[in-house]
């Protein structure tokens, strides 16, 4: 399926803006012909494509359109207009279905795509995780998003940016739905109260000394129900629109994202995660508390009392600071209070 842009809605785009400016009112498809130097029946054909992506556009014969609604789609033609940044996000393509975003956006960048590009998709049929996990990846609800990014930098700085992109995220779901307390998990899962509302996947091709691209791939859980939920995820996870109880918008969201990380990824660059720890620390779900690690089939117990500027989990165990690089977290929650931990 070929990829919506910018470029490919041209002329929806400058419909959509007659429309818009009319707020609410009539606009006559003379008007927009003449403005746009095209005939009636091509108007009447792109008019015909803004509806069939969801846009409610009336028409009446003798006043015209107007535009009724829009549809809660991240769609270039909703994102790109609330976009400030340079270039992060500006080139935008948006695919109704595909199987993963980070798989389509990583082989656009051994095509040798420009950093920035961004893939959004509305169904993924083979969303991933990390760890070699599934990401459940629904249509019509969520935000699947993938950044491409360029950094001159050593593979080895590079596991880092995940944790700074959660710090993105987070800032980002404060701005859109500042009313929901949003936890960072290290690495970088974003969880309300103790159930999962977002991840983030980076992948990364790189040589000995330099990295060529990273994906980076953000999955949030934005306006789907419990019960559209496979049973096994239902205890797990959680949408804004849960959280929140009024549905999220998401351009808006996918636009605050890209303004994020295009705040984010400088400051990564030329100082690494240290700005971001405090921060991080702030709202994280583990900070102070016991938790075990399942690292290599043998896990470790401890406290967790932050984390290192390489973006390791740092824990006190049994008098000594270890810290861990990888690895699943888990809160060691009392028997009296299970069910209500991570
Ligand atoms: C995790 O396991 O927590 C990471 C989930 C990352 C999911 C996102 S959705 C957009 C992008 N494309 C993918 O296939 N995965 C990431």
């Amino acid at each position: 399926m070929d990829a919506i842009t910018a470029n490919s809605l041209g002329r929806e785009t400058d419909i959509l803006d007659f429309l818009r400016l009319a707020r609410g009112g009539h606009v006559s498809g003379q008007v927009i012909c003449e403005a746009l130097k095209i005939s009636r029946t091509a108007v009447w054909h792109h008019i015909r494509h803004l509806r069939r992506l969801g846009y409610d556009i009336q028409a009446s014969t003798r006043r015209g359109y107007y535009l009724h609604s829009s549809p809660n789609a991240p769609l270039p033609t909703e994102v790109l207009p609330l976009l400030r940044t340079g270039s992060l996000g500006r080139d935008l393509l948006y695919l109704p279905r595909v199987d993963s975003t980070n798989r389509y956006l990583a082989a656009l960048a051994e095509q040798g795509r420009a950093e920035g590009c961004t893939v959004i998709a509305d169904l993924q049929s083979g969303g991933r995780g990390r760890l070699g996990r599934s990401w459940f990846s629904p249509p019509g609800v969520n935000l699947y998003l993938s950044v491409l990014l360029r950094p001159s930098l050593p593979p080895q700085r590079a596991p880092s940016f995940s944790l700074a992109v959660g710090a993105a995220l987070h800032r980002a779901l404060h701005r859109v739905v500042p009313e929901v307390k949003v936890a960072v998990k290290w690495p970088n899962d974003l969880f309300i109260g103790g159930r999962k509302l977002a991840g983030i996947l980076c992948d990364m091709k790189s040589e000995a000394d330099r990295v060529h691209y990273l994906v980076v791939g953000i999955g949030v859980n934005v306006n789907g129900m419990r019960r559209q939920l496979p049973p096994s995820l239902r205890a797990r996870a959680v949408s804004l629109r849960e959280a929140a109880r009024h549905p999220v918008s998401r351009p808006a969201l996918a636009a605050a994202l890209l303004q994020e990380l295009a705040a984010v990824y400088p400051e990564w660059c030329r100082h690494g995660l240290k700005p971001f720890l405090p921060e991080l620390e702030r709202h994280s779900l583990l900070q102070g508390r016991e938790v075990t690690v399942d690292l290599h089939r043998e896990p470790v117990h401890g406290r967790v009392v932050g984390i290192s500027s390489h973006g390791g989990l740092l824990l006190e165990s049994h008098g000594r600071r270890r810290e861990i690089l990888s690895g699943d977290v888990h809160v060691r929650v009392p028997h009296a209070a299970a069910g209500a931990g991570a």
